[in-house]
């Protein structure tokens, strides 16, 4: 029995978006756990840096990255920098920083009412920051033909939700399929690509996030306790067959 247990991720490196709070945090603790060494990636420098210090007070190895994943050229040199902190390269990407990007702010309103410059918010996060850090990491995925991709993506992406989100969903729907797609390009390389539908884990009191907490059939919200376990299954060696597929986590929300 001299056997690595189940989901170890020893030996690997894995970098988590916007993991300074929120289920990017859940999701870093308990890969690190895992064995895993963690680049705990976010815009906020004091929340990365609060994250990495926690991991390893906790006996885990981690280091923080301070980089915006929107920006392409700072993604490159944020992930280049963690990699050398680290000691190796990423083995394990989670696209996780989404939501309305950098402000914390996601002005909601019907899109026939909403300017532009709101559009981008969440798109230049959900989606573009998903593919400047999975085209960062990709090729050497490739060339060491083993990696892991998890896009933390929501019900908004996969269904229709009457909240002023139409800007959310484009992003969310976007990163799925963009997930789905790259998952196709790069299954025969040993590297997977998923993304978790995340039903409403956000607390606070907010009119339409509270409407939905209401009709949820588990009766409670999500906790970054509950999306960090699927995680931890879609990265680890285990998963090996699992690619290309969007996964609902939601609390009974959503059935299929
Ligand atoms: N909260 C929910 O109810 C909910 C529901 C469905 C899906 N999601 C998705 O789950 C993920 C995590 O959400 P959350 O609510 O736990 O996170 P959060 O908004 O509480 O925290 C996200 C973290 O990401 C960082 N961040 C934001 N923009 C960044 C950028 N451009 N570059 C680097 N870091 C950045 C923030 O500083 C913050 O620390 C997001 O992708 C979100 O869209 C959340």
């Amino acid at each position: 029995m001299s056997e690595a247990p189940i989901f170890s991720l020893a030996g690997k490196v894995a970098l988590v978006s916007g993991a300074g709070q929120g289920a990017g945090a859940g999701i870093s603790a308990l890969l690190a756990k895992q064995g895993a060494a963690l680049i705990i990636n976010d815009v906020n420098a004091g929340r990365a840096e609060k994250q990495a210090q926690a991991l390893r007070d906790a006996g885990g190895k981690a280091v923080a990255a301070v980089f915006d994943v929107t920006d392409l050229d700072a993604v490159r040199a944020g992930i280049a920098e963690g990699e050398k902190a680290i000691g190796g390269p990423v083995d394990i990407l989670v696209n996780n920083a989404g939501n309305g990007g950098a402000s914390g702010d996601l002005p909601m309103m019907p899109f026939a009412e909403m300017p532009p410059e709101v559009w981008r918010l969440p798109i230049d996060v959900n989606l573009y920051g998903a593919m400047n850090c999975t085209h960062t990491v990709l090729p050497g995925l490739i060339e060491r033909g083993w990696g892991r991709i998890v896009t933390i993506a929501s019900t908004a992406g996969t269904h229709g939700v009457n909240g002023g989100m139409a800007h959310y969903g484009a992003a969310k729907g976007g990163s799925i399929g963009f997930t789905r797609m790259v998952a196709m390009e790069v299954a025969a390389n040993g590297i997977t690509a998923n993304s978790v539908a995340l039903g409403l884990i956000k607390q606070g009191d907010i009119p339409i996030l509270n409407q939905l907490a209401k009709g949820l059939p588990a009766g409670r919200r999500g906790t970054p306790d509950d999306v960090a376990p699927l995680c931890l299954y879609l990265a680890s060696t285990e998963a090996s067959w699992m690619t290309g597929q969007t996964i609902q986590l939601n609390g009974g929300a959503y059935t299929t």
